[in-house]
């Protein structure tokens, strides 16, 4: 079988990867020691044992007690450059990293320190990997809409080292409309627009996200075939999903990888893409969600090149970069 290989050298892009879920608990360690903090965990192996889910709130929790150990620059950066070090090996050409900046703000991290660890880990990353990468700063869906715009106006001065807003953490109870007034406020000093929309939420959520927020892709989007209307929707106006098998598998968002419905996307003429979500957390880099999703789920070599066409067809990458790709 020739197809894992194919999976694994195709040049693709990586849309959506919170960068804080790509911290090992190797180097969760590291950074606990390195900045003088105990953990409520004995050792890398029992905190890697802790990470049973059942659903994102499950997750969340774990995942942002881990974030807890970035304290300075230089962490951001490791963890950042780390990520693009695997994403590169894994052929991605092209990265667009998700941060929280509200997770390290509420522990006295200033936002600037977040956003120039994680931006040089983006520029290294060109110059030393050949490979892309720019950051998309996310609101906490969670917490109100006056801390997402406190947020902004912390990121003000450092707007042109950002090519978007997101929207993520817990999302049902929180639906896109909260935020209504933030994404127009991003719109108008011209971000590019994504919110995390149908994970477990309902399609309704997908809706306000593309209507009320007028967002250009949706993160998840999978509870979308609950809604034959949205998906046609979806598919004329070649909005993109950006999928991550592996997450869905350990959220229970799908009993079994077998049943995921990446390939019914796909054949509905959605613009769907494959991503890693939280690797570090969720068991594989986007090489082993490709692999893994499409031995479950029987998908084909037709598949793979609609996938890795739709990821740079949806990427906010600039003219500059796509010429390295063409
Ligand atoms: N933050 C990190 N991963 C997330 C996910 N899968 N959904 C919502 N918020 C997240
Ligand atoms: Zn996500």
């Amino acid at each position: 079988d020739r197809l894992p290989g194919l999976l694994r050298a195709m040049p693709k892009a990586e849309l959506h990867i919170h960068i804080e879920g790509s911290l090992e608990p190797e180097l969760i360690f590291a950074l606990a020691q390195r900045n003088g903090l105990t953990l409520p965990y004995a050792s890398v192996e029992a905190l890697r044992s802790a990470y049973a889910f059942t659903n994102l709130q499950s997750f969340l929790d774990i995942y942002y007690a881990g974030a807890s150990v970035l304290l300075h620059e230089q962490d951001f950066y490791d963890m950042a450059r780390a990520y693009l070090g695997r994403a590169a090996r894994d052929n991605v050409l092209h990265a667009e990293l998700f941060f929280d900046p509200q997770t390290h703000t509420a522990r006295g991290v200033a936002m600037e320190t977040v956003i120039n660890g994680l931006h040089r880990a983006c520029q290294d990353a060109r110059t030393e990997l050949g490979i892309s990468a720019t950051l998309i700063l996310c609101f906490l869906r969670h917490l109100s809409e006056e801390s997402a715009f406190e947020t902004l106006e912390q990121a003000m001065p450092l707007l042109d080292k950002i090519v978007g807003v997101g929207l993520d953490s817990s999302e049902l109870g929180h639906p896109p409309e909260k935020f209504a007034r933030v994404f127009a406020r991003c719109r108008e000093l011209g971000l590019h627009l994504v919110a995390h929309a149908g994970e477990e939420g309902p399609p309704a959520y997908i809706w306000s996200a593309l209507d009320v927020l007028k967002v250009e892709r949706i993160d998840h989007g999978v509870q979308a075939v609950h809604d034959a209307a949205l998906m046609q929707r979806l598919a004329q106006d070649r909005i993109a999903l950006t999928v991550c098998p592996l997450s869905n598998q350990k959220l229970c968002v799908f009993p079994d990888l077998a049943d995921h419905n990446l390939g019914k996307l796909l054949d509905a003429g959605l613009a769907a893409t494959v991503n890693s979500d939280d690797p570090a957390y969720f068991g594989g880099y986007i090489n082993e969600n490709f692999t893994q999703v499409f031995a479950a789920t029987g998908l084909t070599a037709k598949h793979a090149y609609q996938l890795a066409f739709n990821s740079f067809e949806a990427s906010f990458a600039s003219n500059a970069d796509k010429r390295v790709w063409e």
